[in-house]
């Protein structure tokens, strides 16, 4: 179904001739963010020596870091279909709410968007339902784009988190038609 739509999607601004840039992109998948298994995906590369992250039971402080290849599904299973990879880092950088700094590549891998790229940033504090981070930027078909991206827990298991995303990406006509 992702796929149908980013096919409907990406047809119609190849219609246009350019990207469009009244209509965002809309892609909608699943991140699965690892601590444990054979293989894990997320590794805590720096224990913090801050204080202790408001609202923590599992012992977070401020300056943890932790670097990322997760796995981009379109389902909230793992089982379901891979359509890329977040590869990137967050830090634990607020001393009031447990926010962390997020920095990432977005590395699609199916479908026409295969082998382009998203990069994101933004704040992610982890008390809030839903969560907005900053599309910076891109990669082939998204060369050149802005955005934002609505970030949500969809379940966790002790560190282990399923993440939804769901992003709204401006593709530049400049990027577009160079
Ligand atoms: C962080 O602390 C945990 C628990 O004490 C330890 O197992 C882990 O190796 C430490 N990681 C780093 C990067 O120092």
């Amino acid at each position: 179904m992702l796929l149908t739509a980013m096919a409907t999607i990406l047809f119609a601004s190849a219609i246009d001739g350019v990207g469009t840039q009244d209509a965002p992109k809309h892609l909608h998948f699943y991140m699965h963010d690892g601590y444990t298994g054979p293989k894990p995906t997320a590794v805590q590369i720096v224990n913090g020596t801050g204080q202790p992250l408001k609202g923590s039971s599992g012992g977070a402080r401020f300056g943890d870091t932790v670097v990322m290849d997760d796995l981009l599904t379109e389902g909230p299973t793992a089982a379901s279909r891979v359509v890329g990879h977040a590869q990137g880092f967050y830090v634990t950088a607020s001393q009031g709410d447990p926010a962390m700094l997020l920095a990432m590549n977005v590395l699609l891998t199916e479908g026409p968007y295969d082998g382009s790229s998203l990069t994101v940033m933004g704040r992610n504090n982890i008390a809030m339902k839903e969560r907005e981070l900053a599309v910076d930027g891109g990669t082939g078909v998204f060369r050149m784009a802005t955005g934002y991206v609505l970030w949500k827990t969809a379940s966790w298991r002790g560190r282990n988190a399923v993440l939804e995303l769901d992003a709204y990406v401006y593709v530049s006509p400049a990027g577009a038609g160079a």
